[in-house]
């Protein structure tokens, strides 16, 4: 198994891409703490890895409070006397041009797409510096390589964590601390709700898909999970720093 005896601590594991990643980091001998903003949701993951022979535990995050973030990331490790994978995968999409999105709107764009991924880094890091070995997989999303249309705040920050996706990559390079942006496509989740809406309903949303994505369909979040045990795991041993893009080809 790629990732036997490792630990994985994943932000947003309670539904969608989150949930797949750490199913699938389980399914490969991982010991996933499966964190969520809403507590059943994360028991459910927990007890579904647990119920097909893996282990995980499940914690009640939000990850808007950096406190509770850090405490909770810092626990992990100490517990498990080890920290081997994070992945700070919860985010916001908040839709809208310039004049639409508010200053508040940006400021939490920004709170939950890189700052809350820069306190989980910055919590995890000291553990992982101190082992010699660490995977840390920040999901952005294919908007962090292409624009959007009427998405500033969410392009921006998916952008922006890009960025520091790298400079941490280079600054933690030589202590082995691999640091890598997890960019998705569409992908059939809750999460696009807002941009259903935004698009005129589900049916104008599949048309968008079927029409715009050069290979015409959804991606599954279990073809995501795969890239995340890719990143996670020993196989991706010699990169950092870099963006995967799986995506259908949209962004090209
Ligand atoms: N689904 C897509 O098409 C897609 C594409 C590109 C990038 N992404 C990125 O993936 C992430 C989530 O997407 P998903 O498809 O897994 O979504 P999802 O809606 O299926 O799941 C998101 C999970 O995050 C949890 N959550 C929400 N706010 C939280 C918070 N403040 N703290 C902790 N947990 C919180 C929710 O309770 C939910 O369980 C985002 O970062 C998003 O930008 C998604």
């Amino acid at each position: 198994m790629l990732l036997q005896d490792r630990v994985a601590f994943v932000t947003g594991a309670g539904s969608g891409i989150g949930r797949a990643g750490a199913l699938a980091m389980a399914a490969e001998g991982a010991l996933v703490v499966v964190t969520d903003r809403e507590a059943v949701r994360a028991e459910t993951v927990a007890k579904e890895i647990v119920q097909s022979g893996g282990r995980a535990e499940a914690r009640v995050l939000d990850v808007a409070e950096d406190a509770a973030l850090t405490a909770e990331i810092t626990a992990a490790a100490e517990r498990h006397g080890r920290l081997d994978i994070l992945h700070s995968h919860a985010g916001i999409q908040i839709p809208g041009r310039l004049d639409e999105v508010t200053p508040e709107d940006m400021d939490r764009s920004w709170q939950m797409n890189v700052r809350s991924h820069f306190v989980a880094a910055r919590a995890a890091m000291p553990m992982m510096t101190a082992q010699g070995r660490g995977s840390i997989i920040i999901t952005s999303s294919n908007s962090g390589v292409q624009y959007d249309r009427e998405m500033i705040a969410y392009a921006t920050t998916k952008h922006a964590v890009i960025a520091m996706t790298r400079q941490m990559a280079v600054d933690y390079a030589r202590h082995n601390v691999r640091c890598n942006a997890l960019c998705p496509g569409f992908v059939d989740t809750p999460f696009n709700d807002g941009f259903e809406r935004q698009m005129g309903g589900r049916r104008a949303l599949e048309a968008y898909v079927a029409q715009c994505i050069p290979m015409g369909r959804w991606g599954s979040p279990e073809e995501i999970a795969q890239g995340i045990v890719f990143l996670a795991s020993d196989q991706s041993a010699f990169m950092t720093g870099q963006a995967l893009v799986i995506d259908g080809a949209e962004c090209l």
